[in-house]
């Protein structure tokens, strides 16, 4: 029988950064909520494209608190690692921080995006099993699964 195919966190981890430009700003001078929101979901979107090799979709998004602003020319990092998968779903936790010229970076929020993969009649399939290789992987692992039950009863009890 073939072995399943795993894949460490590692493999598909990515970090992105923008300099945020004048276009990127809302009516009060600072980065726009929305388009924040769509960098988190691009970085899940592309952490779920290399786990699983096929397209994805964005099923869930969780917990979306802004804890601090970002300005024009500050640079804006996200940080996007597998936490959990399943059999076509995975979720990846995104952390975004506003970093300051001299390196030191302060969170502007910790999301946790579910993607599924699809095939190409968009139909979900399965996906690499995870490797959680440090304490914290595995941390995250055992987390991921109650949030995965929590999601299950949310969407059962349509709230
Ligand atoms: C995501 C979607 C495919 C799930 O459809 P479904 O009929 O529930 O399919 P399944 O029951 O086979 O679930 C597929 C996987 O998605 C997961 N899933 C379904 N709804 C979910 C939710 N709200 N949050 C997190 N995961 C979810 C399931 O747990 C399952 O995971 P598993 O394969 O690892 O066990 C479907 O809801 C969809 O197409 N949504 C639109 C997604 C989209 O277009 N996104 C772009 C932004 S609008």
């Amino acid at each position: 029988m073939e072995e399943e195919k795993r894949k460490k966190v590692s493999d598909s981890l990515i970090e992105q950064v923008y300099q945020i430009r004048p276009e990127h700003l809302n009516g009060a001078g600072r980065l726009f909520g929305g388009r924040l929101m769509e960098w988190i979901d691009e970085a899940a979107g592309l952490v779920g494209i290399r786990h699983a090799q096929s397209n994805v979709i964005t099923a869930s998004v969780d917990n979306l608190k802004f804890i601090r602003g970002a300005y024009q020319n500050d640079l804006v990092v996200l940080i996007g690692k597998l936490t959990y998968v399943g059999n076509s779903s995975m979720e990846v936790r995104v952390d975004t921080y506003v970093e300051s010229l001299d390196g030191i970076r302060k969170p502007i929020n910790r999301a946790y995006v579910t993607v599924v993969a699809v095939d190409g009649n968009g139909k979900p399939m399965k996906v690499p099993g995870l490797i959680s290789e440090s304490e914290s992987e595995k941390a995250e692992w055992e987390a991921g699964i109650k949030r995965r039950e929590m999601r299950r009863q949310r969407k059962e009890e349509g709230f």
